[in-house]
């Protein structure tokens, strides 16, 4: 049975993914920062799929997935129960407010959560998921990392002051460690683990609703809310990618929100970012082992 776990699965597109995933029978774990809310979410999606192997892993820490201690307690806590993986779902992801925020780790919190959150966990289940003959990592990007205003100097974008352009630029370097993930795991001969990206398309889900990015797009916030298209259309990528056959061997690509793998807008000079981004990224993960 194929063992998947899905961060952010609380709510909107990965509680979704992960109802879908139970009803075709995986066995799902589901990743929270808040146990009740966790332990509701496993009843529902037990009772919504008929399927009775559903578990919950929680990162206690106040910080949360921004902060690399929680990670990689988790990540104990994971190997205490599990051995291997097959799916890893790096769902959990937020645009923040537009007031800057450092975490203890130094980092900046977009950055923590939406970039360095999924690069330690993959890291860390690495060796669950080489014990898979089928093992998958999912990324979830956004259309927004075409707004990405990246600096070599600064990936967490400590300069930048607008939480909209801080949420997109880390959505670009979520692809560029993607690609890097791919090569990696080719060039040290370890072929039955995949790094994809899923885009879900804008969907209405709780997604910018709390997040304070000034008047007017707090309001634009708002009315998307209303007039976007259900969650469970952002769900159909993530579900396609952590279960089709037809992808068993793809690797480092792109998904659009209709399953369609496609090449995503990167300017040659973002692209040069992906070396020294991913070693920026190794670095600091490498405090977390
Ligand atoms: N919705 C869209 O239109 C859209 C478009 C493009 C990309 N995406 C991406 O899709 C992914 C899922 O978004 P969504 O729309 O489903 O958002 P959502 O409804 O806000 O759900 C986000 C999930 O991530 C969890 N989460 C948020 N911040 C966290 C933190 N600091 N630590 C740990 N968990 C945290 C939330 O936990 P709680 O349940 O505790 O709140 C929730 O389970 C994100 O990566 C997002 O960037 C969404």
């Amino acid at each position: 049975m194929t063992r998947t776990l899905i961060t952010g699965a609380t709510d909107g597109i990965g509680k979704i993914t992960a109802t879908n995933l139970a009803k075709m029978g995986q066995e799902i774990i589901i990743h929270g920062r808040n146990e009740r809310k966790a332990q509701q979410v496993v009843e529902e999606i037990k009772q919504d799929s008929g399927n009775e192997n559903i578990s919950y892993l929680i990162s206690y820490l106040i910080a949360d997935l921004t902060d690399m201690t929680a990670i990689q307690e988790m990540v104990n806590d994971f190997y205490k129960e599990f051995d291997h993986l097959d799916v890893l779902i790096n769902n959990a992801g937020a645009v923040l407010d537009d007031t800057i925020v450092k975490t203890k780790d130094g980092l900046e919190a977009t950055f923590a959560l939406n970039v360095m959150a999924p690069f330690l966990l993959t890291k860390l289940l690495l060796p669950a998921l080489e014990k898979s003959s089928d093992g998958r990592v999912i990324n979830m990007s956004s259309a927004t990392y075409r707004q990405a205003k990246p600096n070599k100097s600064d990936f967490n974008s400590f300069e930048n002051k607008s939480g909209q352009s801080r949420y997109g630029t880390s959505k670009l370097y979520v692809i560029l460690n993607t690609e890097s993930w791919a090569k990696k795991l080719a060039s040290e001969g370890i072929q039955n683990v995949t790094v994809n990206v899923s885009h879900p398309g804008a969907v209405a889900t709780n997604f910018g609703q709390n997040s304070d990015n000034g008047w007017l797009n707090n309001l634009v916030y708002k009315i998307a809310l209303k007039v976007m298209p259900a969650p469970e259309n952002g769900a159909i990528t993530n579900t396609f990618l952590a279960s089709d056959s037809g992808v068993e061997k793809i690797s480092g690509a792109f998904f659009d929100n209709k399953k369609k793998q496609i090449q995503p807008k990167i300017s040659v000079e973002e692209q040069q970012l992906a070396q020294p981004l991913f070693e920026y990224c190794e670095k600091i993960a490498a405090q977390f082992n």
